[in-house]
């Protein structure tokens, strides 16, 4: 619609503006009775050399098309009142034919490779594993919603000095069966307790030294107990997976680069870019600290392993984008990550970027895992859970499936609270509120959908693009709103950013109860089932909005 107009309007202009020109100055009025879309005529007064309202009363004249109901000049702007009944009509049977397809691209065979979550082994998965986790989720929701195929990668942090540690710390006080009952609780206590006691005992740290060295010299006891301390660790991040609802196509972590990584040193040489730094290994970069790649002991570094990391996906995926979904503190270590990239010669680095978020805070803090002080999150979510049980037990006491409701709810919650603004603020948890059934929430959204589906049982409703033929007034705003998904879509994937899906389903979830409050939707009539097509229209995309978000839609809740 919006390009039609703009043909005509420039067309009008004797091609003065050329199409794309009049697309970007074509605006969405502020107010509803302003019509629907405006062109502000204020630039062309200079080349016209006329007022900004007589240019905007003469170009009017001459725009005129069947889908047009009104022109009206308004100062310095034309305002278009379009023909409704066509449109909502053209709209409904998209939707209706396309369903949860609506707005979904033709499948290309382009592959978006996505680096998220990759929680610690042996630590907590942090808040800032939550929101990655969240955040790359939708956006690999997102980016097969525009026809690619998505490699999603667990780049777990599996290797690293800490095992040493770990595996010292073990040694001298650790619990087969307290590891076994509460693996990851219980492998942070004994390495609290080893930085404690290494404070007044050196010799823990050259131990733990060794230990690794052992570790990276494929020592057979080092390695079953790393293996293990992985294996229980990702048991329990799988149990968080399973309530958020995201799996992974590869858990391939850092160690998996283990063996990778010689030739990408090599690389490095041969290429001349490795210098020597105190003894340490380093590729000096313009304008930012050196990229560390081995120590002077000879390990390796996080870089290196994010180094071959890139290479090895590259060569196995042949990705034609590469999102790193990791918080803004790691910022430097991506911008130089892709800087030694280039300085290798792969073109492709420039396809790869981080996607950086802002903190999640709890009351207003940082949530601490440190010193013993943990909040395992898988205990928050069943929090978020319990809390939207008891919702429900107030507001629909005889729900069946009450539990299953109450997951969806309460996850949803937790991933809408995160999925709403924008991916650089931080963001505060509050339970309480975001599991509420009104204001800015997840289950605010559900619940229009819910409702949509027991309007639909209750009016008889069957399916049917004909049924249009009418439209009220007060449906309009819906209308427009399912117009903009496919673009609100496409922009969330250009902008790499899912709140602006979820603030799309907000406001369509408001404009339908808007609607549903000043109209009545049942009321037997010869148009009870044109509304009511428009209502299951809205309820297709809601739906479609959340499942690209992460979040399901419960029918009754
Ligand atoms: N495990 C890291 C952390 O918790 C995140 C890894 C992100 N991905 C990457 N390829 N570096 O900080």
């Amino acid at each position: 619609m919006k390009q039609q107009l703009a043909a005509l309007i420039s067309a009008a202009l004797q091609h003065d503006l050329s199409l794309t020109e009049v697309t970007a100055l074509l605006e969405k009025p502020k107010y509803e009775h302003l019509g629907d879309l405006a062109f502000p005529c204020f630039t062309l007064a200079k080349k016209y050399k006329k007022s900004p309202a007589m240019i905007a009363s003469e170009v009017a004249q001459h725009i005129q098309a069947d889908f047009i109901k009104e022109v009206k000049v308004e100062g310095a702007y034309i305002n278009f009142y379009l023909q409704q009944l066509p449109i909502a009509q053209q709209v409904v049977t998209q939707i209706l034919t396309e369903r949860e397809h609506y707005g979904t691209r033709p499948a290309t065979k382009e592959t978006i490779a996505l680096d998220f979550s990759a929680p610690n082994i042996a630590k907590p998965f942090s808040m800032g594993h939550l929101r990655s986790t969240v955040i790359g989720n939708a956006l690999a929701n997102i980016a097969e919603k525009m026809g690619y195929r998505t490699e999603r990668i667990n780049h777990l942090g599996d290797w690293g000095t800490q095992f040493g540690k770990l595996i010292v710390a073990y040694k001298l006080w650790g619990n087969q069966e307290a590891i076994e009952a509460a693996p990851i609780a219980e492998l942070l206590n004994i390495y609290v307790r080893f930085h404690e006691e290494a404070e007044h005992n050196e010799d823990l740290n050259e131990q733990a030294r060794q230990a690794f060295k052992a570790l990276e010299d494929g020592d057979e006891e080092a390695h079953a107990l790393w293996q293990w301390f992985r294996d229980a660790s990702l048991q329990e991040f799988q149990s968080i997976y399973q309530l958020l609802g995201v799996a992974f196509d590869h858990y391939n972590g850092e160690a998996f680069y283990n063996d990778k990584m010689a030739r990408i040193v090599a690389e490095l040489e041969a290429k001349q870019l490795l210098v020597e730094s105190d003894g340490a290994m380093v590729v000096p970069l313009a304008d930012m600290p050196p990229c560390l790649i081995k120590k002077n002991d000879g390990a390796t570094l996080y870089a290196t392993r994010d180094l071959a990391a890139a290479v090895y996906r590259q060569e196995t995926y042949a990705p034609v984008k590469v999102f790193y979904v990791v918080g803004n503190e790691q910022s430097l270590h991506f911008k130089q990550l892709f800087a030694v990239l280039q300085q290798m010669g792969y073109e492709w680095a420039k396809n790869y970027a981080h996607i950086p978020f802002g903190m999640m805070l709890i009351g207003g803090k940082k949530m601490s895992t440190r010193k013993g002080k943990i909040v395992l999150l898988a205990d928050v979510l069943k929090e978020a859970i319990a809390t939207a049980f008891h919702n429900i037990e107030e507001k629909n006491p005889t729900l069946v499936h009450k539990e299953e409701v109450a997951q969806e709810v309460g996850i949803g919650a937790v991933i809408f609270n995160d999925l709403k603004n924008d991916r650089m603020h931080d963001i505060d948890f509050d339970i309480e509120q975001m599991v509420t059934f009104e204001g800015e929430t997840g289950p605010y959204v559900q619940y229009a959908y819910a409702r949509i589906q027991t309007l639909l049982k209750k009016g008889a409703y069957v399916a049917n693009q004909e049924a249009i033929t009418h439209l009220d007034e007060t449906a309009w705003p819906l209308i427009k709103q399912l117009q903009d998904f496919p673009d609100s879509v496409a922009k969330a994937f250009n902008d790499a950013d899912p709140s602006q899906i979820a603030k799309y389903s907000l406001q369509l979830a408001r404009s339908f109860n808007k609607y549903y409050a000043q109209t009545k939707l049942l009321s037997a009539d010869e148009y009870q089932q044109a509304r009511l097509a428009v209502a299951h229209c809205v309820a297709l995309v809601l739906s479609e909005s959340l499942r690209l978000l992460g979040i399901a839609s419960p029918k009754e809740m």
